[in-house]
């Protein structure tokens, strides 16, 4: 084990979508990565459940092929041993009785049931884990966005699995919080003197928000042309990033005090509804193009439907009705088949406020800090200098530039290896709260609404391009332009 990892007591943990892109992708790699590690003792387990007729072997040997690539396969089998699986249909009663036999019914027992399945299930099977009795003592369940499609639907979700979990063993997962940099927000804000004095609307002058990404929708489309982007990204990542870069600091890192905070800041966000909407918002559709060097299809022949009216992009601009943000707006933009993967936080500061340089020197840059969640995870702090020699001065805007792959000269581990492993240990910090998934609601259902009451289309883009013009003029309106790559 190595000196950063701490140990953990034995678990069960059960995947439901055993077989599904999460499991297979980014659940058991996490858990994998986690094993080599020495965190996942020899007398653990985790099941997987789907409705697929597979046995342990079968499914062992399903996991070898997505895992093999990862370390030796001599570590991969040992791993393996640790796997089991179980078909099962959370709308039929058979096999029931033996998973619960397997789980056994030991209660201070730790036993994760991580629901990576349709939302749609989740309440058949927390039900059926509460006929079993196997919610109780030590038992948590993992839910998986999105939870529900608005707020009636959250709501329902919520008040059935909380009939069987308590809302302290309930563990609402979002991804982007187990980030490296994200988690590291919170250690620039709150471990530093420097930022906090600053943090807020007297000097700063805009926060951009980017995710974007290069892959389309690819085999996912059934899921996605009924969530968009704005469910799929915004209501969850994209509002959880934008907490954390608002919220007041809390009093420690107790999984309340936290919580309490972010909640805060999403019920001071300003409304955006039909009034607003057409200003404030953009949707768009990707068509066929170039992404990653490739021709691609555009999204309704990805999808095989040409009626589709579901945004693969979104633009907007939020604003936080409070004393510290006042006046400071937050762009958000995220979408499928942009130019490049990237992920960060963009924090503008004004202006100084009266120039000594004269013209000769150029322009004064307003420093900006951008956090990188992906890729090449890092922070830089963008200063202006003066261009060294002689020549009078000159000034040039260059950053103060980290990446926490070469300052510590380790690869970052995913998010899920660090949440899963929270869940383990029972620590809700980074998970969200029920009152946050309803107040995330609660903002993104009049968006959507009033898009739909619009009857107007995503507006189309060019795979490979930063989406529509439209998104362009929601910030240079206001005089800004988004950031570009890296800076
Ligand atoms: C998921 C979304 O929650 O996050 C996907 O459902 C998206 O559509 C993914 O691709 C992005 O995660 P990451 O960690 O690759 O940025």
């Amino acid at each position: 084990m190595t000196a950063s990892t701490q140990s953990v007591d034995p678990f069960d943990l059960v995947i439901f979508g055993g077989t599904g892109d999460l499991a297979l992708r980014k659940l058991l790699p996490a858990l994998f990565h986690r094993f080599l590690d020495g965190q996942i003792p020899g007398s653990s387990r985790i099941v997987g459940i789907a409705r697929e007729t597979l046995d342990d072997a079968g499914y062992r040997a399903q996991l070898r092929e997505a895992l093999i690539g990862i370390c030796d396969a001599r570590q991969l089998d040992v791993f393996l041993q640790q796997v089991f699986y179980r078909p099962l249909d959370a709308r039929k009663d058979e096999g029931w009785d033996d998973f619960a036999a397997l789980i056994g019914s030991e209660p201070e027992h730790v036993r994760v049931f991580y629901l990576s399945t349709s939302p749609e299930l989740f309440v058949d099977i927390c039900t059926r884990l509460g006929h079993y009795k196997l919610n109780e003592g030590a038992s948590r369940v993992v839910l998986e966005k999105p939870i529900g499609r608005d707020l009636a639907s959250a709501n329902q979700i919520n008040d059935a699995v909380g009939k069987v979990f308590s809302e302290s063993q309930t563990f609402r997962i979002d991804h982007y919080l187990g980030k490296e940099t994200v988690q590291n927000l919170l250690v620039l804000r709150f471990g530093n003197a420097l930022f906090e004095p600053l943090w807020n609307a007297g000097h700063i002058d805009h926060v951009q928000i980017t995710v974007a990404e290069t892959l389309g929708v690819g085999h996912r489309g059934s899921y996605y042309d009924r969530a968009g982007a704005l469910r799929d990204m915004v209501q969850n990542h994209m509002l959880q990033l934008l907490c954390m870069v608002a919220m007041e600091p809390p009093s420690s890192l107790a999984p309340d005090a936290v919580r309490d905070e972010k909640l805060k800041v999403l019920h001071s966000l300003k409304p955006i509804d039909e009034s607003n909407v057409s200003q404030l918002t953009v949707r768009g559709q990707y068509r066929a193009g170039v992404a990653d060097g490739a021709s691609v299809p555009g999204y309704p022949e990805e999808l095989g439907n040409n009626k589709s009216n579901t945004e693969t992009f979104v633009a907007l601009k939020a604003e936080i009705a409070n004393w510290r943000w006042a006046g400071v707006p937050f762009y958000l933009r995220t979408g499928k088949r942009l130019p490049s993967r990237v992920s960060e936080i963009a924090v503008t500061f004004k202006p100084v406020p009266h120039s000594i340089f004269g013209g000769d020197a150029g322009t004064l840059a307003q420093n900006r800090l951008v956090l990188r969640l992906q890729p090449d995870e890092g922070v830089k702090l963008w200063l202006t200098i003066k261009h060294p020699g002689p020549g009078g001065l000159r000034l040039r805007h260059v950053p103060l530039d980290m990446s926490f792959a070469e300052a510590f000269g380790v690869q970052q581990p995913d998010a899920y290896e660090r949440l899963l492993l929270d869940v383990v240990r029972g620590n809700p910090t980074l998970f969200m709260r029920r009152d946050e998934v309803e107040a995330a609601w609660h903002w993104a259902g009049p968006i959507l609404a009033a898009w739909a009451d619009s009857g107007e289309p995503p507006r189309p883009y060019t795979a490979g391009s930063w989406g529509p013009s439209a998104a362009v003029a929601l910030i240079e309106r206001d005089g800004r332009t988004w950031n570009e790559d890296g800076e």
